[in-house]
């Protein structure tokens, strides 16, 4: 049973988990709150980034004495020696007698082995309370704990009949300012912005976040998928922020931008991303490179942008062939929101995969 007091604690320890953002991967987000035996808050604290102490440490580390109280946290506290000490040996030397917990950590280096030696310690545990928000807002750490990949967020922006550009390739703007301010929303949570070559060379977009606030070490690292080399004049290579080009092949690049040749999937680029530290993956297209990733079931959120207007038969699809013969083998989303963004709407939601 949890208390009304523990049940506040933790939609707090939530919100304070998030402030960790993009910047803790590939760790976890984790905050945590201390109450008093009356169920007061004496203090919070959220693991900052990757390296940082944990959100325990800073929790406990902002109150003179935690002997007697109880500590909520969204994530099964650490017990082994990483950057930072174990927390378990904090919590246990600090004296806290209750700890809450949202969810387990399945990292097989824990996954329950923190609550265990919490508890052989007399410390009593209790888990499950929000846990099933605490596995939304860890789904970055999840999914590459569980696929060794990064989490690849595809967009598109479309019209009423599926077109992504009319027939000449051209596409700035279909959607209007409210889905483009979205659009860089979502550059901003993203580590990395991905673009195929089409869209590289046709639009030679900038991929920078430009209409919210970001700070310059927080912009996302454009990459730019190709096959053959492409011209050295683009915005991208140009503008002094980190480009990669990822190909098969040991192309010729523009000094300043990174190669990662020996990409021959995008599941090894996806491979790649995650271990270069960029959990989050945004790609804007074009409907080539949609299709690709579609097809090889590597898309694990979808938004479209749909502006109420028509390119008829001769623009280009939003989404290539990704193989659906007939209406059996139509691609279906779950878990789908829809809402407007000025006059567009946007629909998203995730895939249903063949293996669903
Ligand atoms: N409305 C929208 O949301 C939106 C978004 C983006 C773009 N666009 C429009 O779409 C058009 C460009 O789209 P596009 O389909 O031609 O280009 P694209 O999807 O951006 O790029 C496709 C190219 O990427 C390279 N590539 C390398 N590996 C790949 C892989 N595994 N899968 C797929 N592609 C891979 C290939 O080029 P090489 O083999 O030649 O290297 C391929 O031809 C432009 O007109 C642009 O304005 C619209």
């Amino acid at each position: 049973m949890f208390s009304a007091a523990e049940q506040n604690a933790m939609a707090v320890a939530m919100a304070e988990a998030g402030k960790g953002g993009k910047r803790v991967f590939p760790n976890p987000l984790v905050g945590a709150v201390i109450l008093n035996s009356q169920g007061i808050v004496l203090s919070s604290g959220f693991h900052g980034f990757c390296g940082a102490p944990h959100a325990e440490r800073e929790a406990l580390g902002r109150i003179d004495s935690a002997d007697g109280c109880t500590m909520v946290v969204t994530l099964e506290p650490c017990c082994h020696h990483g950057r930072t000490p174990p927390c378990t040996e904090a919590i246990i030397q600090a004296g806290i007698v209750r700890v809450v917990v949202a969810m387990k950590d399945p990292d097989p280096r824990m996954s329950g082995k923190g609550v265990r030696i919490l508890r052989e310690n007399g410390i009593e545990v209790e888990t499950g309370l929000m846990e099933s928000e605490a596995e939304e807002l860890n789904s970055l750490y999840l999914h590459h704990l569980r696929t060794g990949r990064s989490f690849l967020h595809l967009k598109m922006a479309g019209t009423l009949d599926g077109r992504s550009a009319a027939a000449d390739g051209s596409s700035r703007w279909i959607t209007g300012p409210e889905s483009r301010r979205r659009v860089h929303l979502y550059r901003k949570n993203a580590h990395a912005v991905l673009v195929g070559a089409g869209t590289a060379e046709k639009d030679d977009p900038s991929l920078t976040v430009r209409s919210v606030d970001c700070p310059n070490d927080q912009q996302p690292v454009r990459i730019i998928l190709t096959d053959r080399e492409l011209s050295q004049s683009l915005k991208v290579f140009r503008d002094g922020g980190r480009t990669v080009v990822a190909s098969p092949f040991h192309i010729k690049v523009p000094d300043f931008v990174e190669l990662w040749p020996d990409i021959h999937s995008l599941d090894e680029l996806l491979i790649k991303t995650a271990a270069e530290g960029l959990g989050m993956v945004f790609c804007e297209g074009g409907g080539t490179l949609a299709a690709s990733l579609v097809k090889a079931e590597l898309v694990d959120r979808l938004s479209i942008f749909t502006a109420p207007a028509l390119l008829g038969g001769s623009g280009l699809p939003l989404i290539g062939n990704t193989g659906s013969a007939s209406i059996d083998d139509m691609i279906r989303l779950k878990n789908v929101t829809v809402e407007r963004t000025g006059s567009d709407i946007l629909t998203e939601g995730t895939i249903v995969h063949r293996a669903d």
